[in-house]
């Protein structure tokens, strides 16, 4: 699936630039899940990876110090090889490569640009500046101490490395200039974003979504709805109230949400314009918002009815879901994949609060937000399960998510 109008296939190389310790996986990672939860062809190939899996892990400060001739010769050859491995796989038919790497001289960018340019590439850089000591500091305790290249190392001998490695980098760095082609500059983490000569619809959007990245330790947390009349009778759709067993789940929620430790007034509380899902909020007390783009699936002509009735009634219809539930869209109704589509605005959204955010929806968008908060494959979201009265907790930690499950009542 694609979400991005097109006419003719996207080649995209996104080339990252920036001392160590700007953040640049985490913005490359970032982006890949975005990407990838629109549809496209997405990977990062990282060079700091090729140069463990090549060289090793344990290379002290000396090796990245430009005047080390052999340093130098084996970080060409790793950085070559990753770069071999992106046009070989945007020859497979990959959409966007992320080239994560330093890339801080201009000539390396030059010899960059024209290599990927002969293979009919076109290349936008991302380039992360960041000067806040704090930022940096974070970043290197907080990953850089989990790498491979300083296990077993003490911390602080390995702060001490990682900043000497950062000084030999800092002897060479050339920031970006307009000369050089299109560009994106995140300075310190999307405080100010500058486009150079970004165009058409995807770059325009990528740029968006840069703006609104931060990297502000803030929990997530996706609930369905309680017990609806409906989910009783197992039917779809409709705008039901909750069942009694549902409204002992909000109770039990407002409860929850007393004691997640949590500064209450804090918390941002979303749900779907249905019922069912303001109606699971209420006990909370709190101000909520209602988004159209969380309203369940619609499921057109099938709205009401029973699974079996489905079935029974447009046999056509339930054979062509279970074949392709990702695709099938309902009739007068819609698809995952619409779905999908709608949510952008929440997600970006959701990339851009601080705050907490406890969201209370229905099954289908909350597979759907799960798969991209996790990064999950689209083909997955139609199956990620994702129950009634259990709230899911996710907290975003260096490149990834933590995920913890709790179940408020049992759904009988
Ligand atoms: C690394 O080897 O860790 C990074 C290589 C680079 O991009 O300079």
């Amino acid at each position: 699936m694609s979400q991005i109008g097109r006419a003719e296939r996207i080649r995209l190389a996104l080339v990252m630039v920036g001392l160590p310790a700007r953040g640049k996986t985490h913005m490359a990672r970032r982006v890949a899940r975005y990407l990838r939860w629109l549809g496209l062809e997405t990977r990062v190939f990282n060079v700091g990876n090729y140069r463990r899996e090549h060289l090793g892990s344990h290379q002290a400060h000396h090796f990245f110090d430009p005047t080390n001739a052999e340093g130098l010769a084996g970080r060409r050859r790793v950085a070559e090889l990753a770069l071999d491995d992106m046009i070989g796989w945007f020859a497979q038919g990959g959409e966007i490569g992320i080239y994560d790497a330093t890339n801080t001289t201009r000539e390396r960018r030059g010899r960059l640009r024209d290599r990927l340019a002969a293979h009919g590439l076109e290349v936008v850089f991302i380039e992360s500046v960041c000067e806040d000591e704090a930022v940096i500091e974070g970043n290197i305790r907080q990953t850089k101490l989990r790498m491979p290249d300083y296990a077993g190392v003490a911390p602080d001998e390995a702060v001490r490395d990682f900043r000497a490695r950062i000084a030999h980098y800092e002897r060479v760095y050339e920031p970006i200039e307009e000369r050089e082609g299109s560009f994106v500059r995140v300075i310190d983490v999307g405080r100010k974003v500058v486009a150079h000569r970004t165009q058409g619809y995807l770059a325009s959007r990528l740029v968006y979504f840069l703006m609104n990245l931060h990297v502000a330790p803030r929990s997530i947390w996706l609930t369905r709805h309680g017990e609806s009349a409906f989910n009783v009778d197992n039917r779809v759709g409709g705008d039901p109230p909750l069942s009694p067993r549902g409204e002992r789940f909000a109770r039990a929620l407002g409860e929850h949400v007393e004691e997640l430790g949590v500064d209450r007034a804090s918390v941002r509380v979303w749900t779907s314009t249905l019922r069912r899902t303001r109606m699971t909020a209420a006990p909370l007390g709190l101000p909520t918002e209602e988004w159209r783009a969380l309203d369940e699936i619609d499921a057109g002509e099938c709205d009401g009815m029973t699974y079996e009735e489905i079935q029974e009634r447009l046999p056509g219809e339930h054979a062509a879901r279970r074949a392709r539930k990702l695709t099938y869209r309902y009739p007068r109704g819609e698809s995952y994949e619409d779905v999908i589509r709608r949510l952008e605005p929440v997600i970006i959204e959701l990339e851009r609060e601080r705050r907490p955010v406890l969201v209370i929806a229905h099954q289908a968008v909350l597979r759907a937000l799960y798969a991209y908060l996790m990064d999950r494959s689209l083909e997955e979201v139609p199956y990620l399960p994702v129950p009634l009265h259990t709230v899911i907790r996710l907290t975003p930690i260096t490149y990834a998510c933590e995920e913890e499950r709790t179940r408020l009542i049992e759904s009988g």
